[in-house]
């Protein structure tokens, strides 16, 4: 079994309301920062600690924290990012809806760290019901002294409030989310100003992921130190997988990133292996937008080593033959899956939430859609797997907002890997309309893509 330092209490009955959450030892770190830290030094335990941000990109917390600008007389902001749209990824919903005190608790100590008086969830508007939840946790903490003015007698002062989205993937982008938060259309900002110096309404602002914010928590607890022991290398601590697709369990579960990809699928504890005995064949193991990985690629890298569920052995080769821990949403194929399928249904996913700003983006995902449906329904040509590739290549890296690219990985990955599927379906333009392509060579010992 391993290390729980978020889910650990998720089964408690009634943790999701104040007295049994407190009765558990909940706000714990909250007192421990008022009466004994000041705010650097609680950053200073976040940075200790290691810990990446959680929402995709993994960009270590404390060093945001320590970039925000503190311009004398300048209010400052943390917002929560628990928009949570990319597909095969809800692992935030999970946090939020059965332990909403820990996401509460950790923002209370970020905000302290921050100077953020006013602290805004902004919550993806199909998490309807979530809202309900948080907003009851909120009312509690504060009748019991935890928000509001003079937080228990410490002269520091902290709201926070909820802000549901309208259903668009795109305000998860942080500064489009901070578009959306300020009454606007949620459209992607040009980078710089980050929103460290300018965010909401101009002023200062961290936006940082629920799972992020929830582990303020457990390193306050035990310290930075003993939290960087937990996990591997840069991969410290903890990590939320939402596992899903061709599984026998899917669901949410929390490792401490030392285990192989291998154990995460198969074992008992996390997966349970694949649904009704059938073979694995890809798996995107980071949320949709990551690079889907062959069998074969996945439970061993390039080099033939053991590949652990971590985000450096998970990025391990690169693209070329890697691919990325991403916001943890495990999608399994098995070999009854037809990946050209699976990129088109992405692909027209990317196209629907592209925001239109910019010509590559906005063109290109809706070219990527028409050629993918065509290849999938048996109406392609040979010269249109070339096309893609050329057309996703010219998206990746010339846009403002990586949906750009987070809608050309999962193309470009699945003709590297997976191009004898695209061509099959080129040639057999009938037989494709009514079988898959199967597992073919990907299950097979280690296949390196050129
Ligand atoms: C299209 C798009 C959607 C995103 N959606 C989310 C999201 O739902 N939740 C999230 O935390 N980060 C999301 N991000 C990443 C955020 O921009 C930002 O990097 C993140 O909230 C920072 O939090 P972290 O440092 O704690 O990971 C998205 C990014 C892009 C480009
Ligand atoms: S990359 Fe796409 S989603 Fe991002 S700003 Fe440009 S058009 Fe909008």
């Amino acid at each position: 079994m391993g290390v729980k330092l978020l889910l650990e209490k998720a089964h408690v009955e009634g943790i999701r309301h104040y007295d049994v959450y407190r009765r558990e030892g909940g706000y714990r770190s909250v007192e421990k920062v008022l009466k004994t830290m000041s705010p650097d030094a609680v950053t200073e335990e976040v940075k200790k600690a290691g810990l990446r941000g959680r929402g995709g990109a993994g960009f270590p917390a404390g060093m945001k924290w320590s970039f925000l600008a503190k311009p004398e007389g300048i209010p400052r902001h943390l917002v929560c990012n628990a928009d949570e749209s990319e597909p095969g990824t809800f692992k935030d919903r999970y946090l939020m809806e059965f332990l909403p005190h820990l996401l509460i608790e950790g923002l209370i100590v970020a905000s302290y760290a921050l100077g953020s008086n006013a602290t805004y969830i902004y919550i993806r508007g199909e998490y309807a019901w979530i809202t309900d939840i948080l907003e009851n946790a909120i009312a509690e903490a504060k009748a019991n002294g935890w928000l509001g003015n003079n937080i228990q007698g410490s002269g520091f002062n902290c709201e926070i409030y909820v802000q549901r989205g309208a259903g668009a993937y795109i305000c998860g982008e942080e500064t489009a989310l901070i578009e959306s938060l300020e009454g606007k259309r949620g459209n992607p900002r040009i980078k710089p100003p980050f929103p460290a110096v300018k965010g909401v309404w101009d002023r200062p602002t961290v936006v940082n992921n629920v799972e992020t914010l929830a582990a303020v928590v457990p390193i306050i607890n035990m310290g930075g130190d003993e939290y960087a022991k937990i996990g591997v290398g840069k991969s410290t601590g903890t990590k939320l997988i939402s596992a899903c697709g061709n599984i026998n369990k899917p669901g949410v579960y929390e490792i401490d990133m030392t285990i192989s990809v291998e154990e995460f699928i198969y074992s008992d504890e996390y997966c349970g292996g694949i649904k009704d005995g059938k073979k694995l064949k890809a798996c995107i193991p980071g949320g949709s937008s990551v690079p889907i990985l062959p069998a074969n690629l996945l439970l061993k890298t390039a080099k033939g080593e053991t590949r652990y569920m971590n985000y450096e052995s998970l990025s391990d080769g690169g693209f070329a033959t890697g691919s990325m821990m991403g916001s943890g949403g495990f999608i399994v194929l098995d070999e009854d899956q037809c990946v050209v399928k699976n990129t088109y249904t992405l692909a027209r996913f990317y196209r629907h939430e592209s925001c239109g700003q910019c010509s590559p983006c906005r063109e290109g995902t809706g070219w990527m859609e028409k050629i993918l449906k065509a290849i999938e329904t048996g109406k392609g040509k040979m010269s249109d797997i070339d096309l893609l590739w050329d057309i996703q290549r010219k998206i990746e890296g010339n846009t403002i907002c990586p949906l750009g690219d987070a809608a050309a990985w999962p193309v470009a990955a699945a003709i590297r890997h997976f191009r004898d599927e695209f061509e099959w379906h080129v040639k057999n333009p009938q037989e494709c309309l009514t079988r898959n392509y199967g597992l073919a060579h990907y299950a097979d010992p280690i296949h390196v893509p050129v």
